[in-house]
This record gives structure tokens, sequence and C-alpha cells, in this order.
């Protein structure tokens, strides 16, 4: 399979000489062959995001969304969109809160990848390949769970004072970074700050997500939730294949993930230039926190302990596993330290869960 991504990307450098590292991840994950063909997330796959760890987060991201929904005014049906909703594990986890509690919900998930389209049709919400097929929402609400940091983004260099691009070319049998000249729409959105030598990464794909975003969203909340920072350098680009951290993401495309953290402060920053408010970008594990998760907690460790005083051991050391489990979405050196943005469009309040989690005082 991946033969045919790395051949596709040796035709394009071919042809038009280095291609921009954003060209090369719609190659290795997007195009055919690519890694994201078919879902690649869960145990049997290649890594995990936090919907894949425990339903737990579902739930607790319904919460979100139903405050975000009372400030909308209750409208129903609640409309929900998803974006880069993979496999529709988080959907379905949502779906299934919001029929129990009774809320006539219109759910469409938005999938590039052909594999993740089919999986999401077997739930049954609308399915669509790309937020501009998507109507107007007036009023809903907009979520993404870790799909920023997979969009295309280009990569620049401090040389000699000056920025450079990082392409990516052909030197025999390997794929490689060569240096290129940087356009000043590019340099514009580069850290000002780069010392010689230092490379960053430019989220080109999460900022035009964002000028969608801002054109679909008429009235509402989005809540992205993606690793990175609230500002400056977000992290290395790296990979995953096999559940395994992958620093050369260029051999075997198609092969692994390719990622990088994303500055959501730039991305947040867009949005505001666009019309959107900012509401605050917040780690995961103070926006769990703030929803209830510790509730959740004490709520399983009374189940286990019932489970225990009832004979039902296999059940309640289930219960246990699936608690240490979902320790993992809260813990700052895990999942626990995505970060949440909240934007809205004009003339709406900061949801509760996120002013409490703003607070420096939670959890302590
Ligand atoms: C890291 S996965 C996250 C999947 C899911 N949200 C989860 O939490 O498990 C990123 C997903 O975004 C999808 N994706 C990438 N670019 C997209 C785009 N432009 N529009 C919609 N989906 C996209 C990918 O196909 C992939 O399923």
């Amino acid at each position: 399979m991946s033969e045919e991504v790395a051949a596709r990307i040796r035709a394009a450098v071919a042809e038009r000489g280095p291609i921009s590292f954003a060209e090369f991840m719609e190659h290795a994950l997007y195009g055919p062959g690519g890694f994201y063909e078919r879902p690649p997330i869960g145990a049997e796959g290649h890594f995990v995001t936090s919907p894949h760890v425990h339903p737990v987060f579902a739930d607790l991201v319904r919460f979100a969304l139903l405050e975000a929904w009372d400030a909308l005014g209750r409208p129903e049906p609640l409309r929900i969109v998803e974006l880069g909703a993979g496999d529709g594990t988080l959907a379905r986890g949502i779906l299934l809160g919001l029929e129990a509690a009774g809320i006539a919900t219109a759910y469409t998930a938005v999938e590039i990848s052909p594999g993740a389209r089919e999986r999401l049709h077997a739930l049954q919400p609308r399915v669509e390949a790309s937020l501009d097929a998507v109507p107007p929402l007036d009023p809903g609400l907009v979520l993404a769970n870790e799909l920023l940091d997979n969009l295309p983004f280009r990569r620049v260099r401090r040389r000699g004072g000056d920025l450079v691009e990082l392409r990516v070319g052909v030197a025999g049998p390997r794929l490689v970074l060569v240096e290129g000249p940087c356009e000043p729409e590019l340099a514009d959105l580069a850290p000002s700050d780069l010392g010689e030598g230092e490379e960053a990464v430019v989220p080109t794909g999460a900022l035009a997500l964002v000028g969608t975003l801002a054109r679909v969203l008429r009235r509402g909340y989005a809540l992205l939730i993606d690793y990175g920072s609230t500002g400056g350098p977000a992290g290395e680009v790296h990979g995953y294949r096999g559940h395994a951290v992958l620093e050369d993401v260029l051999e075997d495309p198609g092969s692994a993930d390719v990622t990088a953290g994303v500055d959501l402060g730039l991305v947040a920053a867009h949005a505001e230039a666009l019309g959107l408010v900012r509401h605050g970008i917040v780690p995961q594990w103070r926006a769990l926190l703030a929803l209830g998760y510790a509730r959740w907690v004490e709520g399983e460790l009374a189940r286990q302990a019932d489970l225990l005083a009832a004979g039902r051991g296999l059940e309640a050391v289930r219960a246990y596993e699936g608690r240490s489990r979902a320790s993992l979405l809260v813990d700052p050196a895990a999942l626990g330290r995505l970060r949440w943005l909240v934007l809205s469009t004009p003339g709406l309040p900061t949801p509760r869960f996120l002013a409490e989690a703003l607070q420096p005082e939670l959890g302590r």
C-alpha cells in the first residue's frame, strides 16, 4: 500500500521539484493508500485517542455540549457537527446519551477518510466529506477531537537571518527535507522569534479550517480539542506506528501517522480576526474535572464496592480496570495534556465548565 504513496510523492517531486510538507501530508495521510484511508485508531490500530480510552470521555464532552446548548436557549433539534469524527466512537457515545435524555439531535459527522465514512454511515448520522458541504449552523455546535494536529502544515527554519521553507525532495531511494525559499505569506504566519537553525510548524490546514468554520457557524459554539500550545512552539513533528512514536516521518509514507502539536493561540487569534470569540484554552484534565470527572470516579468506586459485596468479583475487577484506564484522560502527562479551545459567535456567554476550568484553584 505505502509503496503506492511513495511513488505518488516521487512523481510529484519529479514533475514540480520539492513539494511542501503540507502536500507530503496530503499524500501520506489522505491520498489513496494513505494512513487514514481506513480508521487507524484503537487498541488494534496505531494509537488511541480519548474516546477510545473510556466512554466517560463522550459523557463528559456531552455535558460540555449541553452547557453550550443551554446558553443557546436549548434549540431542538440540537445540531452538532463533529469534524474528523474517525470511526464514530465519540459520536456514538454522545448520541446514546442525548437519546437517553430525550433530546432531539441532528448530528453531522464530517470525515475526509472514505473508510471512516463507511463506519459512520452505520451510525446513521448525516455524513459529509468536508465542512464546506455542511449548511450554516444557526444555531449549532461544532466539535473536533484531535483533528487540527493532523491537518496538513508547512515547516520553516531560520537560516542566515532569513526564513526558509522545509520541503520534501528525493535523494536516491529516500525522501529528504530540503530548504527552499519561504513565501512572505508563510513567513508572516511563522513565529518571529525563531533562533538560527530553529524550526517551526505553520498550521496552514488548521487556519484554513477555522476560515470555513467562521463561515459555517452563524450562531453557536465550537469546541476544538488538540495537542499543542496556548501560543508559540507547540512540539516537534513526529509520527505513530504500532503505538510507538516515530521520528523519521518521511520513511515509508502512508504507513504511519504524521502530526505536530498546534499553536492554539494562533488558531484562536485567526478565529478572532474572522469575527469569532475566544472563550479560553484549558488543559483537558481541567476541563474534565470541571465537567464532573471526580464525581464519576466516586460513583465508580461505590459501584465497585457494591459489586464486591454482591460476590460479583469479575465485574468489580472490570470496574477497577475501566477507572484506571480512564485516569489517562486526566493525567497531565498523558491525554490530560490535550487542550480544549472554546470559540463562539459574538454575544454568547462563556460556558460554566470553561469558566470553572480557568480558575487556578480547580482540582486543589
Ligand atoms: C487523529 S484522528 C481523530 C479521530 C477521532 N476524532 C478520534 O478522536 O478518535 C483525525 C481524523 O480526522 C480526519 N480528517 C483529517 N482531515 C480532515 C478534514 N479536512 N476533514 C474532515 N476530517 C478530516 C482523519 O481522517 C481522521 O479520522
